[in-house]
């Protein structure tokens, strides 16, 4: 079955849709600094939240991925890849010249990495138009 992918309201973010503790690596240390924001994108898989990230674009037109987590009984299997990848549509479309990240934790470089993200001046990042 496919998943979809959309954006989250912010009313979905303050129901149900959406728990910290299905996320609790990014999104349970600061939940504070999370809750009332705009700009969330979901993966849903048979209308269930199988991961979600918060992109942020800047005025000179770059795309911050501030935060990205899968839940984890869906983790290594593809999802994340292809949340990222369609999130960089979303960007694009956006007329965004590149994805911006500060990584949470260099374990996670090589995700970037199999994404071709690069690593330049302490960020990770990647060219999109
Ligand atoms: C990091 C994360 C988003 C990756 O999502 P995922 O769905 O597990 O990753 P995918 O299955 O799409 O993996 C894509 C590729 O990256 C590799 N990969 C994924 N996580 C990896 C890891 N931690 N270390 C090494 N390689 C990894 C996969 O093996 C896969 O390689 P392949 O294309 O050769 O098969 C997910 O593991 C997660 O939510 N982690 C906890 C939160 C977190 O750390 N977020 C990142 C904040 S910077």
């Amino acid at each position: 079955m496919p998943t979809e992918f959309r954006y989250i309201t912010k009313e979905e973010m303050s129901n149900n849709i959406f728990r910290y503790k299905d996320f609790p690596v990014v999104f349970g240390l600061s939940s504070k600094y999370y809750i009332d924001k705009v700009g969330y994108y979901g993966l849903f898989f048979k209308d269930k939240l199988i991961a979600i990230a918060h992109i942020k674009i800047t005025k000179d037109n770059i795309c911050k991925l501030k935060a990205i987590e899968v839940k984890q009984y869906y983790q290594k299997k593809g999802y994340g890849k292809e949340l990222l990848s369609k999130l960089e549509e979303v960007a694009r479309n956006k007329r965004c010249k590149e994805i911006r990240l500060v990584p949470r934790d260099y374990r996670v470089f090589d995700f970037y990495k199999k994404c071709r993200y690069e690593y330049i001046h302490e960020h990770l990042m990647k060219k999109i138009l």
